[in-house]
Order: C-alpha cells, then sequence, then structure tokens
C-alpha cells in the first residue's frame, strides 16, 4: 500500500495539467477536480492562448474545449500534433456527448482521446490519470533513446575507432541514398541507422573489439553476435524513426553472396538500407586506422569494393558508390584520416 501510495506522489502530484476552454466556470470546475487529486493546473481561454501556454511551459496532459471562437480546439489540437516538440504531449477533446462527427474530425487531428460534456468527475479524473501515467512512460522512452545514442557514440571509442568513424559512415550512407534518389523520410532513417548500426557492440568483450591481430573462430563467433544485440537494445524504443533502423541494425553485415552475418540472407533479400550502410560502414573501415593497422589509403579502398561488388557488397550499388569519388563525402574522409 505504501508503495502505491510513493508511486502516486512522484508520477501524479507532480503532473501539470492545461485546460483550454472559452468557458471559464466550466474551466474553474475542472480546476477544482484536478487540483483536489493534485495535479497543478494551468488555463488557457482561447486557442491562441493555449498554443503560447504549452510553447512557455509544456505540461503533461491537455484537455481541448471542441467549440472555441476563433481557433477551435480541432485546429490547435492539429497544430501541436504537427509540432515535433508538442506531438507526444497527450491531448483530450471535450466534445458534446452527441456529436459523433465531431470525434471522426479529432481523430483525424492527432487527439488521444475524447471526453463528453457534461463531464462526470470520476471519469475525468481517471482520464487524467491513465494519460498522464502514459506521458511518463513515453518521457522516459524518450530519454532511453538518447541514451542509447550516447551509447553508440561510446562504442566507437571503445571499439578503437578513431573519431567520427560513425559520423562518416552516416554521411556516406546517406550520400549514396542521395545518389540513388531516396526520399527523405528514407535518408532519415540512414541517417538514424549509421548512428545506431554497431550500438549492438556494447555486447562485446573489450579485448575482443581491439584485438591487434586476427580473431579465434569463437571470438569472431561472439563479434558476429553485435547485429543481433543492436536490435535487443533498440527494439523497445517507439520511436518509428527507430523502429525503421532495425533491419540496418540486424542486417550491415549481410554479403550480397549469401554468405554474411547473422541470416546469410543474399542479393535483394538484404534490405536496401542495410546493402547501403554495409558498403560506406566497409569502405570507412579500411581507411580507417585501427588500433593493429594503419588504414588504407582511398583509392585502394575503392579498389577493394570494385572487387568485391557483387560478391560481398551489392554491385550496382557499389557502382554508385564509386561514383561519389571526388564529392566531399569521400574527401573529407580522406583529410580526416
Ligand atoms: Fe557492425
Amino acid at each position: 500500500m505504501w508503495a502505491e501510495r510513493d508511486q502516486r506522489d512522484t508520477t501524479e502530484v507532480q503532473a501539470s495539467v492545461l485546460l483550454v476552454d472559452d468557458d471559464r466556470l466550466n474551466v474553474e470546475l475542472l480546476m477544482a477536480f484536478l487540483e483536489g487529486e493534485g495535479y497543478r493546473v494551468a488555463a488557457a481561454f482561447n486557442g491562441v492562448e493555449a498554443l503560447k501556454a504549452v510553447a512557455a511551459a509544456p505540461p503533461d496532459l491537455i484537455f481541448l474545449d471542441a467549440i472555441m471562437p476563433g481557433m477551435d480546439g480541432f485546429d490547435v489540437c492539429k497544430e501541436l500534433k504537427d509540432n515535433p516538440d508538442t506531438r507526444l504531449i497527450p491531448v483530450v477533446i471535450v466534445t458534446a456527448l452527441s456529436a459523433s462527427e465531431d470525434r471522426i474530425h479529432g481523430i483525424e487531428v492527432g487527439a488521444d482521446d475524447f471526453l463528453s460534456k457534461p463531464i462526470n468527475r470520476q471519469e475525468f479524473v481517471l482520464r487524467a490519470r491513465s494519460l498522464v501515467r502514459v506521458k511518463r512512460y513515453v518521457d522516459e522512452l524518450e530519454s532511453a533513446e538518447r541514451v542509447i545514442l550516447a551509447l553508440s557514440k561510446a562504442i566507437e571509442a571503445r571499439d578503437g575507432y578513431t573519431e567520427k568513424h560513425m559520423e562518416r559512415v552516416t554521411r556516406g550512407a546517406v550520400a549514396l541514398g542521395e545518389r540513388i534518389g531516396l526520399p527523405e523520410g528514407l535518408l532519415q532513417v540512414l541517417y538514424q541507422g549509421g548512428m545506431l548500426h554497431d550500438v549492438g557492440k556494447i555486447g562485446i568483450p573489450e579485448a575482443i573489439l581491439g584485438k591487434p591481430g586476427p580473431l579465434t573462430d569463437q571470438e569472431f563467433a561472439l563479434m558476429r553476435r553485435h547485429p543481433e544485440i543492436g536490435v535487443e537494445i533498440c527494439r523497445p524504443l517507439r520511436s518509428s524513426l527507430v523502429a525503421q533502423t532495425l533491419p540496418i541494425i540486424r542486417h550491415h553485415h549481410e554479403r550480397a553472396d549469401g554468405q554474411g552475418y547473422p541470416d546469410g540472407l543474399a542479393g535483394e533479400d538484404i534490405p536496401l538500407l542495410a546493402r547501403i550502410m554495409s558498403i560506406s560502414d566497409a569502405y570507412d573501415a579500411m581507411i580507417s586506422d585501427r588500433p593493429y593497422r594503419r588504414g588504407m589509403l582511398p583509392s585502394s579502398a575503392l579498389d577493394e569494393l570494385r572487387a568485391g561488388a557483387g560478391t560481398q557488397w551489392d554491385r550496382e550499388l557499389v557502382g554508385r558508390f564509386l561514383s561519389l569519388e571526388g564529392s566531399t563525402v569521400l574527401s573529407v574522409s580522406q583529410e580526416a584520416e
């Protein structure tokens, strides 16, 4: 019982709610309900005020009256849901009980939930409690995403690479994606995938990552687990962008001839973005200094790619990557080394 009480204290007492309604009496009534439950409550009396209030102090939950003069609740909701900074704040649209078309409109503008007037106190308070709980959970996952990106950067150093390897791999992959005309959305996935593709190396012993010399079969078997470990680390994240990077993380060591890992996929069975990543990753690995060897000259690395086109890497994509020679992507890599 005490544990329950403690949890309530940390999750709900400090939660903040914004009430938006042009009817001041209604606002006062709802405010009294929420304050009785220990929430911090702010109020706005029209759409413009509501957006200003959210920008000044983003709340954990917003109740929006559907019908207001000027900018109505739907307009406010759409604006909040279109903005990456505010789209994760749950919005409840408050409508008249009979207005089913309002609900459809509300779904279209991204409302998270609805509440009917006249408002039932118990239903209102329960709705607030459950949405705040979800919001807290989302906040935690969002910060988990930041932690994993930081982790990914830390691993780069642990892997014995010189600085910026990950960023160069990412830049090369995005440049290749642009060269083959991928849409902006997929370029973003490539970017995120580039930053995360080796995060699973956190599960590989440092003695193996930085070993000066070839790995034994047993060590290599362990090393080959990093794509799967990476997927396990990133799978719980709720961001749809991260979800789309999972095939890159899992398959960036597959080979065109089916001799790669972890699944031995061949040719076009390997997801396109993973095929792109593997070329940029291999190129930068070849030109990078490692603890046990100097990096290759860029021209020699490109020769290696040419030689492995069709066996290790996708032939057509290697051709497109080679066509980047002389562009800033590859020359910046050379300067950095
Ligand atoms: Fe890797």
